[in-house]
């Protein structure tokens, strides 16, 4: 791991276009952060390889996207009016606030040492209005979790798909919260996005999925190259869990800045589905036809990060590589996760039929493949430009290539090189990528 690991990954997010700060030019929105192209095409890849493993590998899992601003009374029913609060301090000296869970001293200012307020109660829910009015009647809040989406629409996904138990619900989308303590660059942030499947289960055999949806989560990770070592499960104490939860396991990852939570994976019992239905007076119970019985299930729920894991596997790709007298920064990404999956470089740039060559190639291979063409710089540069962004494969076309109509292959990883003819490269990115 470099020194500075984090610094350098904010660095490089910001010069190769992955992650800028929110508004920068106006001195920027502190702790929110925008995806520039690179960074847009890693998040989609994630969400596409999270959604093809839990949804289209799958015969129990079904897709939803459900609206980010939900009935007020959802809230109330959730818990999240009542419950979903941090504590905080504020130091009456240089200002600042802290959580209290955070604090070794809850009376002094870790800072500068001031006296700190008594801890105050602070709802991390966004609260804002609906419609012209903005008076008590007409409040509405930025869901804090996508999973509420999703209990309230169970009974329309009996009633539209009538599926048997186990089944479960997979949705990705934005949550917001107004977190006391923002910061790690995008690791806890306002507004971020979720992974979310309800998985829903006979109450007797919840023990048994949520022990294997621990172990097919961590694998998850693993399978898209987290390195080992850098991922843990981490089951929560007593005192952690959440009000509806009666057991979690977080998945870890060792960033540079602390093994820190990427993904809770809880046992929410049957306590959402009760508590809509009390609220609602829509009875939310499953009937097994077999048994002849109407129940509530019981809920495992795998929850991810989508920011934190992209944070994850940025830090975890980064290395920097002596090549004789210089230094090489690679993003080692797994190939379903780089942005960019190939580029096609003219070796000389002021050759027409080379440039011609090259840009009919690329054009080509776009059609099955995230292709650039880049003709801006020397070959060595182009190279380390690739290297930065992840590129798994760089094309290069050069005067041979004229006459014996093959290209060079570089490999990111072990910048090997190989000839392949024109006509054969399609079948062998399709061997590599596919
Ligand atoms: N529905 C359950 C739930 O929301 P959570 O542990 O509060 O559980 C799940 O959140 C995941 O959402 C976390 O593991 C984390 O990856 C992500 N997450 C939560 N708060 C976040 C924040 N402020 N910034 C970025 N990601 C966050």
């Amino acid at each position: 791991m470099p020194e500075n690991l984090m610094d350098k990954v904010v660095a490089l997010c910001k010069r190769r276009g992955f992650i800028f700060q929110s508004s920068e030019i106006y001195g920027g929105l502190s702790n929110t952060w925008d995806y520039g192209p690179y960074g847009v095409e890693l998040k989609n890849n994630l969400k596409r390889a999270w959604w093809g493993s839990v949804v289209y590998q799958r015969n129990d899992i079904f897709g939803m996207d459900a609206a980010i601003l939900m009935h007020p009374q959802v809230w109330q029913a959730s818990g999240h009016v009542e419950n979903f609060f941090d504590l905080k301090s504020d130091c009456r000296s240089c200002k600042k606030r802290f959580k209290s869970a955070d604090l070794a001293d809850k009376k002094k200012c870790p800072e500068c040492g001031g006296e700190l307020t008594e801890a105050k109660a602070f709802n991390l829910m966004f609260k804002t209005h609906q419609g012209p009015v903005a008076d008590d009647s007409n409040v509405i809040y930025m869901r804090p979790e996508t999973a509420q989406g999703i209990f309230v629409n169970f009974a329309n996904i009996l009633d539209s798909r009538h599926p048997k138990l186990p089944f479960g619900l997979a949705q990705i989308g934005k949550s917001f919260r107004n977190e006391i303590t923002p910061g790690n660059f995008t690791f806890r942030t306002r507004e971020f996005e979720q992974m979310e499947i309800e998985y829903f289960v006979p109450p007797e055999e919840a023990d048994k999925y949520y022990a294997s949806w621990v172990e097919e989560r961590f694998n998850w990770y693993l399978g898209l190259g987290i390195k080992a070592e850098n991922l843990r499960k981490r089951p929560h104490g007593n005192d952690e869990l959440a009000h509806y939860a009666r057991a979690c396991t977080d998945i870890e990852y060792n960033f540079s800045f602390g093994w820190s939570e990427l993904e809770g994976i809880a046992n929410r019992t049957d306590f959402d589905l009760k508590q809509h239905a009390q609220s609602s007076g829509k009875d939310l119970r499953y009937f097994d036809d077999q048994k002849k019985e109407r129940f509530y299930p019981y809920i495992i729920e795998p929850s991810g990060g989508v920011d934190r894991s992209v944070l994850a596997f940025l830090a975890d790709a980064y290395y920097e590589e002596k090549v004789k007298d210089d230094t090489r920064v690679v993003l080692k990404l797994h190939k379903d996760l780089a942005p960019t999956k190939v580029a096609v470089l003219p070796l000389l740039r002021n050759r027409p039929e080379i440039v011609e060559m090259a840009k009919s190639l690329a054009a080509e291979l776009k059609k099955s493949f995230i292709t650039v063409y880049d003709d801006t710089g020397a070959i060595g540069k182009l190279y380390r430009r690739q290297d930065e962004v992840g590129t798994l494969y760089c094309l290069t076309v050069d005067v041979q290539s004229l006459e014996d109509k093959q290209v060079t292959v570089r490999d990111r990883d072990t910048m090997q090189q190989e000839r392949i003819a024109i006509d054969k490269v399609k079948e062998y990115l399709s061997n590599k990528l596919v």
